[in-house]
């Protein structure tokens, strides 16, 4: 089932989401229709907070860019934790399915160690670099209520806020099911 994307400018994309165990309600149900929405809207990466649901779940896809084709990244991490970032920090131009629109150039570091729960809530510890990294951090912040603008400058975030202000009003070309907070709102 195809659930709608939320936009910019609703309240549970800026809250902290809380842990869940492997008695959480349909999690596999869940899980599937969080790969067919993120699917139809081409995105590689979505996280739980996106479709309505301040939990601690993120997946991710990545075979859509050419350098994880064959990396076989298509994970479930669940109640993750990042235990350590390292490296020099790097530029990678991030998009947001919440965002329709609007990519911009974030700074981020290239490697980090993640301990996380997989679908069958049974834990691993990894390592990623690179892209797949990236989406890792992009993901896990959207559990931390934080969006990939909030890392731009005040006066970059300041430029896009007429953007933003018509991506939470529904004006927006996005090509997927979306739920829009201020929709009937002028
Ligand atoms: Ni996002």
């Amino acid at each position: 089932m195809i659930l709608p994307i939320v936009a910019y400018g609703d309240t549970v994309l800026k809250k902290v989401s809380t842990t869940i165990d492997a008695g959480y309600p349909e999690i596999k149900k869940l899980i599937s229709d969080m790969y067919e929405t993120m699917y139809e809207a081409h995105g590689v990466g979505l996280a739980a907070p996106q479709i309505g649901k301040n939990i601690r779940l993120f997946i991710t896809d990545g075979s859509p860019i050419e350098s994880l084709k064959d990396a076989g990244f298509k994970k479930v991490f669940i109640n993750p934790e990042i235990i350590e970032e390292s490296g020099q920090e790097w530029v990678y131009n991030e998009g947001c399915l919440s965002i329709p629109d609007i990519r911009e150039d974030v700074m981020r570091l290239p490697q980090l160690k993640i301990k996380y729960l997989d679908e069958n809530f049974e834990e691993h510890t990894e390592t990623y670099d690179g892209v797949a990294a990236r989406i890792i951090q992009h993901e896990y912040d959207h559990l931390e209520g934080i969006l990939f603008i909030d890392h731009l400058s005040a006066l970059k975030k300041q430029l896009l806020k007429g953007k933003l202000s018509n991506i939470s009003r529904g004006k927006t070309d996005a090509e997927y099911r979306m739920k829009f907070p201020l929709a009937n709102k002028r």
